[in-house]
């Protein structure tokens, strides 16, 4: 998650702070591998809450089907602290941080997840899949709820092959197909694009951007003028 860290991390700290403490702030991260990002997304959270509630989930497939999931790093990432191992969609998961390693965390997401979510970041798959993604959040990002994609950047499109979708990262094209961005011609309803937390890819590194989006009123659904295929 090189690259955008700082810009990233700033605005998560605002926008929890700017949420009230009365239900828990829920973060998601699609696509949380060895939980390193995830860790750092959850102290950023917990001391910018400072007491009020919160609740950290990853999602990941299980292992020997993940692409990047190790669990001695998953261990060393949580380093003692308390967390859930989910295998089965449950509507019961605890606050503070939790791990879902399943086979459909989509489906889990879309149907069985119970809590408004206000913050997603996808960084799961990064061809079509970062759209569907998106796809099964959506229903749940809470009003001014934000979601994030990481490899965004115009720079990083078409590199980096992804077995999976059969593509290259592509999730610009996808970000845009689903009317999230500018270019597009129909804007999605209920949504707004917040900005591009830029990389260091751009200036001779290797972090890619994150594109940030913020629900703004309650969108319909299904949205059928724009689709992924
Ligand atoms: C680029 S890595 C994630 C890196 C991690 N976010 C970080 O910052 O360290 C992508 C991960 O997405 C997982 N993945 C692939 N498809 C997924 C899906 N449908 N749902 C959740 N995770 C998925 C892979 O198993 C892999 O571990």
């Amino acid at each position: 998650m090189a690259g955008a860290g700082e810009q990233l991390e700033n605005l998560i700290k605002q926008h929890v702070a700017s949420c009230p403490p009365e239900r828990p702030y829920t973060f998601v991260e699609v696509g949380s591998a060895g939980c390193v990002s995830l860790r750092a997304f959850a102290d950023i959270i917990k001391d910018t809450r400072g007491g009020a509630p919160w609740r950290v989930v990853g999602f990941d497939l299980p292992p020997g089907k993940a692409w990047s999931v190790d669990m001695n790093e998953v261990k060393r990432s949580f380093d003692g602290l308390p967390y859930q191992l989910v295998s089965e969609p449950t509507t019961a998961l605890p606050e503070g941080m939790s791990l879902c390693l399943m086979d459909n965390p989509r489906s889990y997401l879309l149907n069985t997840f119970p809590f408004p979510i206000d913050f997603a970041f996808i960084d799961g798959c990064h061809g079509k899949c970062a759209g569907r993604d998106f796809l099964s959040v959506e229903p749940k990002v809470s009003m001014g709820g934000l979601v994030a994609f990481h490899d965004y950047g115009e720079i990083e499109q078409g590199t980096d092959w992804q077995a999976h979708c059969r593509e290259f990262i592509s999730v610009r094209t996808y970000v845009h197909r689903l009317g999230l961005a500018a270019p597009c011609v129909t804007l999605r309803k209920g949504w707004r694009f917040v900005g591009e937390a830029f990389g260091s890819r751009r200036s001779g590194g290797d972090g890619n951007s994150v594109a940030v989006v913020q629900r703004t009123t309650e969108p319909l659904f299904p949205q059928p003028e724009l689709s992924l295929d």
